[in-house]
């Protein structure tokens, strides 16, 4: 099992009741989000959603902070992070089955709005007293809904929409039930859209996944519940949350210092700029050269850091340590296996080697929101044991230090806003995800320093042909792969017998399932004589056309 740098590995059912959102046991959410404090906040109750990270994206993407708790959470804990609305998720199960999540019914009765999404509307229907209907069949897919009430949830809609359905069960209320009003209906469904209101209590529903973007007016809906109804405003800026960060870390830091592992990757890079604004030449930075980089990184970490920020940055140089460990070794697990220890000997190698590290309290790390919620830690106000960040290789909490992760609040879209906002590069802000064991699971079957160097080429044409061609925003990983397979060709009078490079371009929200890219043939025939012609050794591209899953982004 691996893991992405850049977004929560998990399956939907990780999230299900899990751990992941148990509230402390004392202490009550609050006492992790201290980020929450003086901040208009919108509380997810996640039931086990594949989009529950998603609505929680999309109410930050309107400019409200979010934060997602389990099940579990009580209503003290709710009310700890003051909330201005509720959003209840969709989830798998049906209120019917046996040990289905259920929420503090409590919740309703904080004075706040709530919305309740699939799932969360037949729930929080069930529970102010309405019927839910097993359904004999699954409804899944889009749908035409058409608006019956303009009011508030659904303002500025008009006629009929498209909607994005995926439900088994719905609601059906009795029509002398006066305090359900319907505010949208399908052919099949005739409460797609609800507003109940009982005493204090303010439900809003909605059978279909306004988050997703198969429903085309569904950010509209959410911004209703977000402004007209729950009474927010746009407070979630990046630029306010350097400012609050650099005073949290300065609390936190004091006059000690800190280590921050850079890896090339986005968030490691957000983080030492982060830091380097908060404690300045307290910092000191280390980068580990595996010789597994992608072309140009090295000189890219260091001309950011060490040339532009001024940042005291350490390098050091083990790629010949990195490939004699990988000879012979085929095994992808393996190849993790060895990369990672190695990657412990040497971080630790360059920190006791040197007196200023060896002074070091902290040791700084890029985790984002969805590791944390992943981890199992998100609530509980505790960074010990949390997973540690993939990007730097995974160091073990025993390596001495204590964690500073400013990130873990955000998700990695935010992480990028924030980047920005310090001044990173374009390059590294937008640059694509690359797995911690880099190009030695590009390369499949043994790792040699003369397929790497291959590797590296190949790669570099990929990425320089898809951003010329206004690409790279657009997809979310395109890299090369270096297959084992050797075949024949011809160049010029002469028989060739080399290496096959594949290219792999996938689109993805949540790296949890992808789509490969409809690159444009033309380009594709761009890359394929680029490196036919300029990587000698390789006389073969093919174009990986396999989405995840059943496949996975990486070959390895
Ligand atoms: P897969 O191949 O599982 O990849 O579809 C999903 C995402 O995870 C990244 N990935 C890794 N990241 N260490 C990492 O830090 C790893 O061992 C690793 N394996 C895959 C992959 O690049 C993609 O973004």
């Amino acid at each position: 099992m691996h893991h992405t740098t850049s977004t929560a590995a998990g399956t939907p059912s990780d999230t299900k009741n899990g751990p992941g959102h148990d509230p402390a046991p004392s202490g009550g959410l609050g006492a992790h989000l201290g980020a929450t404090a003086g901040r208009e906040t919108v509380v997810i109750v996640d039931f086990g959603s594949q989009t529950a990270q998603l609505i929680a994206r999309r109410v930050r993407e309107s400019g409200v902070f979010s934060v997602l708790v389990g099940p579990r959470a009580t209503v003290k804990d709710v009310a700890g992070l003051r909330p201005k609305g509720i959003i209840l998720s969709g989830g798998p199960s049906s209120v019917y089955e046996a040990g289905a999540p259920t929420c503090d019914p409590g919740l309703l009765e904080l004075g706040v709005p709530v919305l309740g999404i699939c799932y969360g509307m037949q729930l929080a229907c069930q529970m102010l007293g309405a019927q839910v209907t097993r359904a004999s069949h699954r409804e899944y897919g889009r749908a035409s809904v058409t608006v019956r009430d303009t009011t508030d949830l659904l303002a500025g809609l008009s006629g009929s929409t498209m909607v994005w359905m995926s439900h088994g069960d719905q609601v059906s209320a009795s029509p002398a039930d006066g305090r359900v009003q319907v505010l949208a209906a399908t052919a099949t469904c005739p409460l797609a859209a609800v507003r109940v209101v009982d005493g204090r209590r303010r439900v809003y529903g909605v059978q279909f996944h306004p988050e997703v973007t198969h429903t085309p007016d569904g950010a509209q809906i959410l911004e209703n519940f977000l402004f007209a109804i729950c009474g927010c405003s746009e407070t979630w800026r990046m630029a306010d949350f350097v400012g609050q960060s650099v005073e949290r870390v300065r609390a936190q830091v004091g006059r000690e210092r800190v280590i921050c592992g850079l890896s090339g990757g986005v968030d490691s890079a957000v983080t030492a700029a982060l830091l380097h604004r908060a404690i300045g030449d307290q910092l000191t930075c280390v980068f580990v050269d595996n010789g597994l980089l992608r072309e140009g990184e090295r000189e890219m970490v260091e001309s950011t850091f060490r040339d532009h920020f001024r940042i005291d940055l350490r390098v050091a140089s083990a790629g010949d340590q990195f490939l004699a460990d990988l000879r012979g070794v085929e095994d992808p697990q393996e190849k993790r296996r060895r990369i990672g220890s190695r990657f412990i000997e040497v971080f630790k190698g360059a920190t006791a080697g040197n007196a200023a590290l060896r002074g070091a309290r902290y040791l700084a790390q890029g985790t984002l929101y969805p590791d944390v919620i992943e981890s199992g830690h998100g609530l509980a106000g505790v960074s010990a044991g949390i997973k540690l960040h993939h990007n730097v290789g995974g160091l073990p909490a025993e390596i001495g230090f204590e964690l500073i992760e400013p990130l873990r609040d955000l998700f990695k879209d935010e992480a990028r806003k924030l980047g920005e906002v310090l001044g990173l590069p374009e390059r590294m802000v937008w640059r694509h995800p690359f797995p911690g064991p880099g190009l030695a699971v590009r390369c499949l079957g043994e790792v040699t320093a003369e397929k790497l160097s291959l590797l590296r080429r190949c790669d570099h044409i990929v990425v320089e042909e898809v951003t010329a061609a206004g690409l790279y925003r657009a997809t979310s990983q395109v890299f090369a792969v270096l297959l084992p397979v050797r075949s024949v060709g011809v160049m010029g009078d002469g028989r060739t017998y080399e290496y096959t490079c594949a290219v792999r371009a996938v689109t993805t929200e949540d790296f949890m399932s992808a789509d490969w890219s409809r690159l444009p043939h033309e380009l594709l025939a761009r890359v394929s004589s680029r490196i036919i012609n300029e990587v000698r050794g390789v006389n073969r591209v093919v174009y990986d056309i396999s989405s995840k899953p059943p496949a996975t982004i990486e070959w390895e």
